[in-house]
């Protein structure tokens, strides 16, 4: 087959991690799918930049319309984040027909239903799987593997900036606001690190993985959110005591009173499995009622992980351009159930 050409929409954290898979493991790659994949446009803030990675700088361009306007460019992967211009651009490049790879949930939790049309319209693929927990693969195993599965519960660590801080924080003592910086300096923090603190990422990824499990649509607004900006070193010190560790828990069920959505900060007996889930790490427990219980486990954020994630669905992309399998679209959600009222 001849090249699939791809732009990459962002060359930050997840974007330099993407870069790297996709030219180290070209060749390994290119077998898989049958074809090279070309990264020929790569979109920035500032191509002038140094960016301290050998990437060829004639790619870089702050212009997207020479991106999209480019019929040979079949997949565009966003991995920029925010909302605008990021939406106006996943929805143009799903218009003309291009596959879509991104990991930005913020976007997908706020307007997958009108990227989801747009796939749907034009038959691109709208892939995601970075989007929810890093590395770890969770948004394939719940639409595919376990999708004969009635979904009872979804339970577990879905943010790594916060479980990275709460593990420094319980086992060194570490301070709340330094141990903040190293997760942005690690680039695991989202732009606006009060998304990690507040439990708004944990959030937005819980409504994308209930609205898959459960099949109905639920949104950011559905979430009780707590996050930890409240949690000191005494209640630390006080969970040690009684023989529990705090955890950022995101939990999703089915209840008689419709759809429980909750994310907080929960005691967790340090017997329990999630309890030894430390650092960058995330671990998301799934119940359905075949398959009983299962879990997922690995890096929750970060270059390379979230990168094996999105490079992973670029794959699967130019598989289908190949192929010219029609897009598989993220989420049908023909279901609207309801959602149980939390306290706030
Ligand atoms: P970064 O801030 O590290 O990188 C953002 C990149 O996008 C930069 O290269 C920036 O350009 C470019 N960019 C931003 N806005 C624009 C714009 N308006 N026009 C052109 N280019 C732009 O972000 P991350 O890589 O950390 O995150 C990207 C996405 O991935 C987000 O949606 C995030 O939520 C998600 N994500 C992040 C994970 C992580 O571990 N960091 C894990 C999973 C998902 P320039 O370099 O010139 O500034
Ligand atoms: N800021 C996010 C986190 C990135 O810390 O989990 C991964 O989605």
């Amino acid at each position: 087959h001849s090249p699939v050409k791809i732009a990459l929409l962002g060359l930050g954290t997840v974007g330099r991690g993407v870069y790297r898979i996709l030219t180290d493991n070209a060749e390994n790659i290119a077998h898989k799918v049958g074809a090279p994949l070309i990264i020929a446009r790569i979109l920035v803030r500032d191509p002038h930049k140094d960016r301290g990675l050998e990437v060829d700088r004639s790619l870089l361009t702050g212009d997207f319309s020479a991106i999209l306007e480019d019929p040979d460019i079949a997949i565009i992967v966003e991995v920029m984040g925010g909302i605008h211009p990021a939406l106006d651009y996943a929805l143009a490049a799903l218009e003309r027909g291009k596959s879509l790879v991104t990991a930005n949930k913020d976007m997908i939790a706020l307007h997958g239903r009108e990227l989801f049309a747009a796939a749907e319209a034009s038959g691109a693929d709208l892939l995601f799987e970075g989007s929810v927990a890093g590395g770890i693969p969770i948004i394939r195993p719940l639409k595919q593997c376990l999708a004969a599965n009635r979904i009872q519960e979804i339970m577990g660590i879905i943010n790594g900036t916060t479980n990275f801080m709460l593990t420094r924080m319980t086992l060194e003592g570490a301070d709340f606001h330094q141990v903040l910086q190293e997760a942005q300096a690690r680039g695991y923090a989202e732009a606006d690190p009060s998304a990690d603190i507040e439990g708004l990422d944990a959030a937005r990824k819980l409504a994308i993985l209930a609205s898959i499990a459960f099949n109905s649509r639920i949104t950011i607004n559905d979430v009780y959110v707590e996050g930890i900006s409240r949690i000191t070193a005494r209640d630390i010190a006080y969970a040690g005591e009684l023989n529990y560790v705090i955890k950022l828990l995101g939990i999703a069920r089915e209840t008689p009173e419709g759809i429980e959505v909750r994310v907080h900060p929960t005691m967790v007996p340090k017997s329990h499995p999630l309890a030894a889930v430390n650092d960058v790490f995330n671990a998301i427990f799934v119940r359905g009622d075949a398959v009983g219980e299962t879990m997922f486990y690995g890096r929750g954020a970060g270059e390379m992980p979230t990168g094996s994630a999105v490079a992973a669905d670029v794959m699967d992309a130019a598989r289908n351009i190949l192929h010219k399998v029609p897009g598989i679209v993220g989420c049908t959600c023909y279901e609207q159930k309801p959602v149980k009222p939390m306290g706030r």
